[in-house]
């Protein structure tokens, strides 16, 4: 396939570093995996096979529908468990965003193609953590090609602005492909197989994405214990390299835990001809963790992503591992009452008013980046419609609270004030049966 070039500029250390352990120059191996997927190329995939000796399990030879759900999404039965049984993301992310070059409807070439392309994938690499999570999933831009609109049953709108205070750049482009895995020669390994760079991973033969389909963007990220530490020496963090060693994400929390998350079966569209698909909402935040480590202390931390009861409670010990598979918002205050009382409003604290049958609406997929040189966050989520997501989002704006009390706009209001978020896109992910350049009207064809 033809795509962007994305610069290959790689610094190799020695070979034979022991896990985790620095090398000569500084580089730990942990940090060089995670710099290395945000590289890109074949330089970084050569340098991550001869420091990542791990074996990758292969997928079934002929992995056809029979084995493999319906839900391209139903990650969580093939994730890592932490000790309290949550699901953990694989700790290394690829987003591919992706234009099908030719006008009108797609070809049914290039349908089997690309569909040819992913099974070859999953024949390389296990459908796992420890081998590949990938999924498709497209834009409302890409079904404007279509004579045909899509069902009522499916709720995906163009982007927009979500807040009153910010501005960001919308994506249009036409699919949207994310790779995960726990190894980062695999992802990048995937990654050069859909470009065509290859014709071989993990022992067998890989087929590329349809010549029509180019890479418009690539965006990377990593999160688990250690990667942010590691990779601190960005914009967006202080020189003091404040990130705890063993924090997943830059903020110094852990996150994600199931009592908090979305289940799949709640995500899932469950009527019409993309059931059991789902919609991604895809932000680029950038962080802006100066005041975060620097002037505000543990107490203003947990209180900010959690709640106050929380911070006068010593609720969260260190990443917050103690709290098992959830972070109890029932002992929080309302959140209008902990911004009158204790003039600050908690992250988590705000969007628990946002549920249903005692669930969050959304289930969320993100992880950290250096993209840009920047410490940044790609917030994925998913939700059976994507006005859950824009109803989240509200609730996180807590705009009521600002109004009426001394919380500010972002100031005191959740983590509002150490991120900005640059970019929205908006997708529908369908079924696998349609993962490949699906018509907006499956069955009317
Ligand atoms: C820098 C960005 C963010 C960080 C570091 C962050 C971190 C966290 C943490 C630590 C929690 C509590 C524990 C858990 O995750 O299970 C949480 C909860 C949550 N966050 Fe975020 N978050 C971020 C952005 C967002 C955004 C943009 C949204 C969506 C609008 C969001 C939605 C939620 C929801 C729905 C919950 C669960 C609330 C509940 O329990 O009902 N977060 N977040």
């Amino acid at each position: 396939m033809t795509g962007t070039d994305f610069p290959v500029r790689l610094v190799l250390g020695p070979m034979t570093a022991p896990p985790d352990a620095a090398d000569a120059r500084g580089v730990s191996r942990r940090a060089f995996l995670k710099s290395a997927v945000a590289i890109g190329g074949s330089a970084a995939l050569a340098a991550c096979l001869d420091r990542e000796s791990v074996d990758v399990p292969r997928g079934p030879e002929a992995p056809g529908a029979a084995g493999y759900p319906a839900r391209q999404h139903a990650w969580n039965d093939v994730l890592a468990r932490d000790d309290a049984g949550n699901a953990v993301q694989p700790r290394h992310h690829v987003l591919l965003l992706l234009d099908y070059g030719p006008d009108g409807e797609p070809t049914d070439a290039d349908r089997t193609e690309m569909e040819e392309a992913f099974r070859s994938l999953e024949r390389a690499y296990e459908r796992s953590h420890e081998g590949l999570l990938l999924t498709a999933s497209y834009a409302p831009a890409y079904f404007e090609r279509f004579g045909d609109s899509l069902p009522s049953s499916v709720d995906v709108p163009d982007p927009e602005a979500l807040a009153p205070f910010e501005d960001p750049d919308l994506d249009t482009p036409d699919a949207l492909v994310h790779l995960a895995s726990d190894h980062a020669k695999v992802v990048l390994g995937a990654e050069e197989a859909l470009r065509g760079e290859t014709d071989e991973r993990n022992g067998v033969s890989v087929r590329a994405l349809p010549d029509a389909l180019s890479v418009s963007e690539r965006r990377t990220g990593f999160v688990g214990a250690g990667l942010p530490a590691d990779n601190q020496d960005v914009i967006g963090v202080p020189d003091s390299e404040p990130v705890p060693e063993d924090s997943p994400l830059y903020m110094g929390f852990k996150s994600g835990f199931e009592g908090n998350q979305a289940s799949e079966d709640r995500v899932t569209i469950g009527e019409g001809p993309f059931a059991p698909g789902t919609t991604v909402h895809l932000s680029k935040i950038r962080l802006n963790l100066t005041q975060w480590y620097e002037q505000d202390d543990r107490y203003q931390r947990e209180a900010k992503m959690f709640c106050p009861h929380h911070a006068k409670n010593d609720t969260v010990e260190g990443v917050g591992e103690n709290l098992g598979t959830d972070t109890g918002m029932d002992d929080c205050e309302a959140p209008e009452e902990s911004a009158r009382n204790d003039g600050v409003v908690g992250h988590s604290q705000k969007m628990a008013a946002v549920r249903e049958d005692d669930g969050p609406l959304i289930l969320r997929r993100d992880f950290d980046s250096t993209d840009d040189g920047e410490a940044g966050l790609h917030f994925l989520s998913l939700q059976s419609s994507v006005s859950a997501f824009v109803e989240t989002r509200e609730a996180m704006n807590g705009s009521d609270i600002s109004e009426d009390s001394a919380v500010g706009q972002r100031t005191n209001n959740g983590i509002l004030q150490y991120m900005n978020v640059k970019r929205r896109g908006n997708y529908l992910m369908p079924p696998r049966s349609l993962r490949a350049l699906p018509p907006a009207a499956p069955g009317e064809n």
